[in-house]
């Protein structure tokens, strides 16, 4: 069952995502070629606790960090560590959920870490690009696989592909709510989309096969060609107004 929410409780979601939105923006200034990802995750903890709230992905199915940090070829779920430091050239996705007083709220960035290489670049702009097409489709009255088919088209056009193992999805009390979002699929099916819903909208894009491999650490999704992976997500609500990306400072 999708769960729709009031105005009120949209606002209170807003809350939530707006730490989440913050805090991205805070960690952005601490991505360089000297830090490790596990720097990165105590900041993000760190500032997330400053403003009485809860990181949400921390103890998620055991999951063991407040912060994903996926690097180059790794797609979600990357486990935050001192052993891994950034160098110039790389690509991190930066994937954050807090929350705060009831509600959930879930967002991504990836960026870029120094100069990076050209097909990086083109990865970061389809990708980025992808959500905010996805985001286009997200008004009362269209289907929900519209969304995912947007995202899709937009992607495959310029050359990239999408991941299929891992979705969007509902979110607000729960972090993970119904309906399941794909980044691929034909539009006009899935339920209608309402005011009030709320969708967590995160396309996956890799830059060769679609195909991800998990490795042993249960966690870290890779793209079994070691092709890079860059990944955007918002915190969406569907209104009357048309769609608002409520992690969107
Ligand atoms: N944005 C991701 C999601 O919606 C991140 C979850 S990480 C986890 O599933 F640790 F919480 F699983
Ligand atoms: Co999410």
């Amino acid at each position: 069952m999708i769960i729709l929410k009031s105005q009120d409780e949209i606002k209170r979601i807003a809350e939530a995502c707006h730490i989440a939105a913050e805090a991205l923006e805070n960690i952005k200034k601490i991505v360089s070629p000297k830090n490790t990802t596990l720097e990165l995750d105590r900041f993000a903890e760190t500032f997330i606790v400053s403003k009485g709230a809860t990181p949400a992905f921390k103890g998620y199915k055991g999951y063991p960090a407040s912060l994903c940090t996926s690097v180059n070829e790794e797609v979600v779920h990357g486990i935050p560590s001192a052993a891994k430091r950034l160098k110039e050239g790389d690509i991190i996705s930066l994937d954050v959920g807090v929350y705060y007083k009831g509600f959930y709220g879930d967002a991504a960035v990836t960026l870029p870490v120094g100069k990076i290489n050209d097909t990086a670049k083109r990865l970061l702009v389809a990708t980025e690009g992808a959500l905010y097409q996805g985001m286009k489709s997200a008004v009362i009255g269209n289907r929900l696989s519209d969304i995912s088919s947007a995202i899709q088209d937009y992607v495959e056009t310029r050359g990239f592909s999408v991941v299929r193992n891992f979705v969007g999805h509902g979110i607000g009390r729960e972090l993970h709510e119904e309906p399941q979002l794909p980044n691929f699929g034909s539009p006009g099916e899935g339920p209608v989309l309402m005011d009030g819903m709320v969708l967590a909208i995160e396309p996956m894009v890799n830059a060769g096969t679609w195909e991800v491999v998990i490795l042993d650490d249960g966690w870290t999704a890779v793209t079994r060609d070691n092709s890079l992976s860059a990944h955007f997500e918002h915190t969406v609500a569907i209104t009357l107004d048309g769609p608002k990306a409520l992690t969107k400072l």
